[in-house]
């Protein structure tokens, strides 16, 4: 959906960071973007429009996945929601562990946020194995919500992230794939 222009200068803007925080990972640095407003503006655009008439609520993930979530549920008009990383909300919670390559980790909202019957975009910055965001769907499911879709600015291919969530049956969007 994103023109060629847009993939490009993103491309251009993002720095790429081998073997950082840990040997054999690729670090997309996104932070450059936020240097520069209209290419800001013109991503938000872009996510808005994939999400535009079908949901009614974006979930946001803990912390890079509020750099965009909050505007396109703003855009949008809709109720945006933090999953928030363990510990950090008030009771009553809701709760999901997952997996982690050493141990495991959980992610939390306020019990309440996420209503029956609605329709959901999970957004986060990157989708890497998936595992971050399959709890999330699973979080947004419990609640008796329904994931419509979930949208990334980037897909690391590689790693097929999106094998994961297939069984939600939403529909999946990266801006850029590496
Ligand atoms: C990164 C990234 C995604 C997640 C993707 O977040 O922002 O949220 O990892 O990984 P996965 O698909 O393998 O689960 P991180 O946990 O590093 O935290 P941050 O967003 O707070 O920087
Ligand atoms: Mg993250």
């Amino acid at each position: 959906m994103a023109s060629q222009e847009l993939i490009k200068r993103l491309e251009e803007t993002i720095e790429n960071f081998p073997d950082f925080p840990i040997p054999g990972i690729q670090f997309k640095d996104i932070s450059p973007i936020f240097l520069d407003p209209k290419l800001y503006e013109d991503v938000i655009a872009d996510l808005v429009a994939f999400s535009k008439g079908k949901i009614d609520a974006v979930c946001g993930i803990e912390s890079r996945g509020y750099l965009f979530g909050i505007a396109i549920a703003v855009a949008l008009e809709v109720p945006f929601i933090l999953i928030r990383k363990k510990g950090k909300l008030p009771p009553p919670i809701v709760s999901e562990k997952y997996d982690l390559e050493y141990g495991s980790a959980e992610i939390e909202t306020r019990e309440g946020q996420i209503k029956k019957g609605q329709r959901i975009l999970i957004h986060d910055d990157l989708l890497a194995t998936g595992g971050t965001t399959e709890a999330a769907a699973k979080l947004v499911e419990k609640q008796g919500a329904a994931v419509a879709q979930f949208s990334f600015l980037i897909g690391l291919k590689d790693l097929n992230g999106d094998q994961k969530l297939e069984k939600f049956g939403a529909e999946i969007y990266n801006i850029l794939e590496y």
